[in-house]
C-alpha cells in the first residue's frame, strides 16, 4: 500500500460546508443506480431451501422500526458471503447488526454460514445499502463497515463507486457523533478517492496519525473473502477509520 495522506488525488480539504440531506437517497428521491450483479449461478437446492426457510426469519423489514431500544446498531455495506458480518455478530451478542448485499448468491452464502449459528442480533437486507440508510433515523448507527467495495477501476466507471459525496452524507446523517465508519480496500486509488471525499466532508475526521494506523486492521479483525484474495495476489489493504464529528 503506497498511498499516504499527502498523495491523495484532488485532496485539498475544502472548507465547503454541505448540508446533510434528510434522506440518504440520491437527489430528487430517485433510487440510486446499481451497476453490480444481482444474480450469479443458479442456487443449489439447499441454498434455495435456506432462502425459503431461514431468510424470512432474518430478513430486514424496512417498514418496521430498525433500531431496538438500548441496543447499539452496526451496519455492514456489501457483506459479500457474510464471513465478516457473521463473525462480528457472533463475537458481539450485545450489539445489533444489519448487513446489506444485493447479490443473491452472496446472501445465500451468508445464510449457509448463519444456519450454523444461533444469532438473534443480525438482520439481512437483499438490496442496496442506500435503501437502508434512507430508512434509518438520524444518529441511529453506532458504526458502519464498508469492506472492499467494488473498485470500478476504469476511469469512466469510477462514478459507480459506493463512496460518493451523497453516500457519505447519508452515512453522516445516520451515524451518531463519535461513531466509526470503517473502510477497507486493496485498491490504492480507491483509498485516495475515499480520503479525498472524507476530507471535504465537514462531518467526518480521519483518525490516522501514522502509517501504522492504516496498515493495521481493527482489533478482533476476522478478515473477509476479498481480503484473502487481495493478500494472496500480493496487494496490501488499507484500513481507514473515520469518526463522525
Ligand atoms: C468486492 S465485493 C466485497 C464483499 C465483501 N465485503 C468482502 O470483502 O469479501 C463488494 C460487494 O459489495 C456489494 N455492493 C455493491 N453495491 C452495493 C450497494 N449499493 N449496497 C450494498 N452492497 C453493495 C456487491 O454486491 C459485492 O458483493
Amino acid at each position: 500500500m503506497t498511498t499516504s495522506p499527502d498523495q491523495i488525488p484532488d485532496a485539498p480539504p475544502s472548507t465547503r460546508k454541505r448540508r446533510v440531506r434528510a434522506s440518504g437517497g440520491p437527489p430528487h428521491g430517485k433510487p440510486a443506480p446499481f451497476f453490480g450483479r444481482r444474480k450469479g449461478k443458479k442456487l443449489r437446492s439447499f441454498q434455495s431451501g435456506l432462502m425459503e426457510d431461514l431468510l424470512p426469519l432474518v430478513r430486514l423489514d424496512l417498514s418496521a422500526p430498525l433500531v431496538r431500544e438500548r441496543r447499539d446498531l452496526w451496519l455492514e455495506i456489501g457483506f459479500g458471503g457474510g464471513e465478516h458480518l457473521i463473525a462480528e455478530a457472533a463475537a458481539h451478542a450485545g450489539l445489533d447488526f444489519i448487513g446489506c448485499e444485493p447479490f443473491v448468491n452472496g446472501l445465500a452464502k451468508a445464510l449457509a454460514g448463519l444456519a450454523a449459528e444461533n444469532l438473534g442480533n443480525l438482520r439481512l437486507h437483499n438490496g442496496e445499502a442506500q435503501d437502508v440508510l434512507a430508512a434509518l433515523p438520524d444518529s441511529s448507527l453506532a458504526g458502519a463497515y464498508l469492506l472492499y467495495p467494488d473498485p470500478w477501476p476504469k476511469r469512466r466507471h469510477r462514478k459507480r463507486r459506493f463512496v460518493s459525496d451523497e453516500t457519505l452524507d447519508a452515512l453522516a446523517r445516520t451515524l451518531r457523533p463519535g461513531a466509526e465508519l470503517r473502510f477497507a480496500t486493496d485498491i490504492d486509488d480507491y483509498a485516495g478517492w475515499t480520503l479525498a471525499r472524507i476530507l471535504r466532508n465537514p462531518h467526518f475526521d480521519w483518525t490516522a496519525t501514522s502509517a501504522r494506523d492504516w496498515l493495521t486492521p481493527w482489533m478482533g479483525w476476522s478478515g473477509t473473502r476479498y481480503e484473502e484474495k487481495a493478500l494472496r495476489e500480493g496487494r496490501k489493504p488499507a484500513y481507514l477509520t473515520f469518526v463522525r464529528r
